[in-house]
């Protein structure tokens, strides 16, 4: 019998029925038949190995930038946009640059952001249990609406130190913004995507220079401090970046916590496990990250001619690492498929890695270390509405999350 031709990239999006129900179907399948694969639609070649995707993403020397890509590559499109003239740095953020601009942008980055995240724990712990005192018991309620977009959002405006008039703006903004990884978005979902780009290039632009006169205890005084001591970061690369959290930031995280709901709802015995020992939250969220990453890939661009997986790729040609398909691998996980939040510990792989891993994960961890105990804790009894309805799945390409996640409490 000739085996099923292997699935194109469409049909490794939730746009495609059968993956949106279950993603590992197609992964395995593609994984165990061919784990190094020539994507022509994607202009890519497609890795779902672990040890394969673990070491190509972690390896500084590939790059980055889609400019570099070959014409026929899906991250080499769309690059006619960027006006000419403009440095690579005053056009994308961090996740797309290449080395020197990378590090140069990176480095002062993370140290201002890492060390209030340090800090950052009772400003969470707030922010939960606001979010927690806003939901109505009442009747069932969507957590996905009530709990799990808002506090993502209102953490980085925290960081950012939004003031608390400007929230529901912010919030507004915020959802905006997302718009941008929908291809799919309607004229009215593009308008309001427009419209907060424009509000939040212009609220970056005048907090970056009211800071610099004014500081305050906020992510962008630290950066205009640094700017002040000598870091050669401009304020448009400033802006751009501090978008990139946002983007970056907000819908990954909601999903996170969305994800980790449902599974310790739909597993109760490993919620009992949590319940019995609560230092197990740690582990719960990374065994979440590892079955139920909310993003399925990330991609590199090959520097020079190699050899991938006895495949022959030439400079140019693309990468996508199927960061959900290496975490299930069997190769690496023992019975991949099962959600196990005291198993033993392999680092999975759904930050990425090397020069590019997420820089938004030590925040992510700890809303997520926060919010779970905070909402079970709140409400004991808290249940699916639903428990015989199949999940729905939102259809945006390489996120896996949530539409709604309806409960009782
Ligand atoms: C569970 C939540 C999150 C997941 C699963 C996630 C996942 C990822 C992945 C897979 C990458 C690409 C890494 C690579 O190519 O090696 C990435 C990069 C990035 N993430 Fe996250 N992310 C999350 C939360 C956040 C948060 C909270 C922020 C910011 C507040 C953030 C900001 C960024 C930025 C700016 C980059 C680009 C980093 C670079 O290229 O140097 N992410 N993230």
């Amino acid at each position: 019998m000739t085996p099923a031709p292997l699935p194109t990239i469409l049909q490794l999006t939730p746009l495609d029925p059968t993956y949106r129900a279950d993603p590992h179907v197609v992964l395995d399948d593609l994984r165990a038949r061919c784990p190094v694969h020539r994507d022509e639609l994607a202009g890519s070649f497609i890795l779902t190995r672990y040890e394969d995707v673990r070491s190509m993403v972690s390896d500084r020397s590939l790059w980055r930038d889609p400019i570099k890509a070959e014409p026929a590559s899906r991250m080499g499109r769309g690059m006619e946009a960027i006006p000419e003239g403009v440095p690579r740095s005053e056009a994308s953020s961090i996740l797309t640059l290449d080395d020197p601009d990378h590090a140069r942008i990176r480095q002062p980055l993370t140290q201002a952001f890492y060390a209030r995240i340090a800090r950052f724990r009772p400003e969470v712990e707030r922010i939960v249990d606001e979010a927690l005192d806003r939901i109505d018991t009442t009747a069932p309620f969507d957590l996905m609406d009530a709990f799990c977009v808002p506090v993502p959002i209102d953490a980085i405006a925290s960081i950012l130190g939004v003031d608390h008039s400007r929230l529901g703006e912010f919030r507004d903004w915020s959802e905006g913004l997302i718009q941008g990884l929908n291809p799919f978005r309607t004229p009215e979902q593009t308008e309001h995507m427009e419209r907060a780009n424009t509000a939040l290039t212009d609220y970056f632009t005048l907090a970056i220079a009211d800071r610099r006169t004014a500081p305050r205890d906020d992510l962008i005084s630290d950066m205009t401090c640094l700017q002040a001591q000598g870091e050669p970061i401009s304020d448009t690369e400033l802006r751009i970046n501090l978008t990139a959290l946002l983007v970056g930031g907000n819908l990954t995280t909601t999903d996170l916590i969305g994800n980790a709901v449902r599974l310790l709802l739909l597993n109760p015995g490993e919620l009992a496990k949590l319940r019995a020992d609560p230092a197990l939250i740690a582990a719960a969220v990374e065994e979440t990250l590892r079955y139920e990453p909310p993003v399925d890939a990330t991609g590199r661009i090959a520097s020079r001619d190699m050899t991938v997986g006895g495949c022959a790729v030439t400079t140019s040609q693309a990468f996508t690492f199927f960061l959900r398909a290496a975490n299930r691998d069997p190769e690496r996980f023992d019975d991949p498929h099962s959600f196990d939040i005291t198993r033993a510990r392999h680092p999975h792989v759904a930050f990425g890695g090397g020069a590019h891993i997420c820089i938004g994960a030590p925040l992510a961890r700890l809303e997520a270390q926060v919010a779970l105990p905070r909402l079970f804790d709140r409400f004991p009894n808290l249940r699916l509405a639903n428990p015989d309805e199949a999940a729905v799945w939102r259809t945006l390409p390489f996120f896996r999350g949530l539409e709604r996640l309806d409960l009782r409490a």
